[in-house]
């Protein structure tokens, strides 16, 4: 298994998490727990911004929360300097309630409703990108209710498939998000924008999928989005001040996954839009990017404790833990594949096949398949790395599992980022019958 960030095995091959031993992490805070490395995130936000700072090039890096909100998370990224992209009110919400400036928060969604819109305007948040006509009309209807202004972007469908799991492929033409490019409506979209003074048309945005490993899909969308600036200067006289492309740059889970370093990466989509930009004798606007996984995944590591196992000779041997796919739903969604090891014998030599499996009523519970062990005893600690991103995020309470706490750690010292869910928090918003 690969370690990340400040994650070692130490005496008594034990893995330890930003000086943490995970027996001590799971003692004190109890089994499962989803584990983040502290200053391994910072690094990755700050790995978007320096070849920004090195080449005086204006940006804006926004962190895109729906792979990990917490109002912590949200105090990390304002520390960092970075803006908050949030799709919905629960994420405008959290942003808020951690003292984000709303200025440095802008929303997404391809059917904000009603309500989230008028938070998001009344709070004073900086930008919300606009997705679909009828949103532009709710819009309308909020500022000129309200009185206020808000800068918007449009959201774009630039028609570039890039390499991922299709179910998270978000920018090519058939997709539920923003204006379709080859039909027009982006020229549709800006003529209806600009009919209403109350709404300042900045610029486009695109996000062309996630876990990305290259800049090709980038490169297309850059240069799509370049040409149709160019058309949208000729038909209405406007100019485009910024250009966001989203989020979407892979992760290492396994060996099978290669991705582009982050500031590799940033480095290439900076020259691919001056290139863009300069062939159409553009001027270069500010460049925002909103990554969400490469930011938080690796830093995540989920420890569990080793419960029931069922060998079946000449088939599999099936180990189970005490969590599954309520907090780490990737595999039974995308068959996503990731690694694991016995986080309290990390140096015992392998000695099984073994598949890792959830304690959910349900067959595809399962965390990981195949995967070489130590002898697993119950008791053991498991550890699964890069559970960062879209874990907690995505989280549930099948079969009334509570939800896990999650702790952020660094040099030693453990702070709780979300409190365990107890038996109670499940039955909270439930509403016994009485009888009448
Ligand atoms: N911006 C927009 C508009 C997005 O839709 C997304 C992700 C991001 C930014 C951040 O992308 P990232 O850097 O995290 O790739 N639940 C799936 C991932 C869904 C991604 C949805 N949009 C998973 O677990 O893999």
């Amino acid at each position: 298994m690969e370690l990340y960030g400040s994650s070692r095995v130490v005496e008594g091959g034990e893995l330890s998490i930003g000086e943490c031993a995970a027996s001590s992490l799971i003692q004190q805070f109890g089994s499962p727990l989803y584990v983040y490395d502290e200053s391994f995130i910072r690094e990755q936000m700050r790995k978007y911004r320096r070849p920004f700072d090195e080449r005086r090039i204006p940006y804006q890096i926004a962190y895109a929360c729906k792979a990990l909100c917490t109002i912590g998370m949200c105090q990390i990224a304002a520390e960092e300097g970075l803006y908050l992209d949030v799709v919905s009110a629960g994420e405008l919400h959290t942003a808020l309630a951690s003292g984000m400036d709303p200025q440095h928060i802008y929303m997404h969604g391809n059917n904000k409703t009603q309500a989230e819109l008028e938070l998001a305007v009344t709070c004073g948040i900086g930008m919300i990108v606009v997705d679909n006509f009828y949103e532009i009309e709710l819009l309308r209807e909020i500022l000129e209710t309200t009185g206020r202004t808000i800068d918007v972007m449009l959201r774009v469908a630039p028609g570039v498939d890039a390499h991922t799991h299709d179910f998270i492929a978000t920018g090519r033409q058939d997709s539920k998000f923003g204006f379709d490019l080859a039909s027009g409506q982006v020229e549709n979209a800006v003529r209806q924008i600009s009919t209403c003074p109350q709404m300042i048309f900045v610029g486009l945005h695109a996000h062309i999928g996630s876990q990305i490993f290259d800049v090709e899909g980038f490169r297309l969308a850059a240069e799509r989005l370049a040409t149709i600036c160019v058309s949208l200067g000729h038909q209405f006289g406007v100019t485009i001040s910024r250009l966001n492309l989203g989020g979407g740059l892979g992760i290492r889970y396994t060996s099978d996954d290669t991705p582009t370093p982050i500031e590799t990466l940033v480095n290439s989509l900076i020259d691919t839009v001056q290139d863009a930009f300069a062939k159409q004798k553009l001027a270069l606007p500010q460049l925002m990017l909103e990554p969400g996984r490469s930011i938080v995944a690796q830093a995540g590591t989920t420890l569990y404790r080793i419960g029931s196992r069922k060998e079946i000779p000449g088939v599999r041997t099936y180990v189970a833990v005490d969590g599954g796919m309520t907090d780490n739903p990737r595999l039974a969604l995308y068959g996503a594949k990731y690694e694991a090891a016995l986080a309290n014998r990390m140096n015992d030599p392998v000695e099984e096949l073994v598949s890792i499996a959830g304690k959910c009523c349900e067959s595809g519970d399962m965390l990981v398949w195949d995967v070489q062990l130590p002898r697993a005893n119950p008791g053991d600690i498991l550890a699964i790395t890069c559970t960062g991103a879209y874990n907690y995020s995505m989280a549930s309470n099948y079969n009334r599992i509570p939800r896990l706490a999650a702790v952020l750690v660094h040099e030693g010292k453990a702070r709780l980022l979300v409190r365990r869910e107890t038996l109670d928090d499940l039955i909270r918003l439930d509403v016994p019958l009485t009888v009448s």
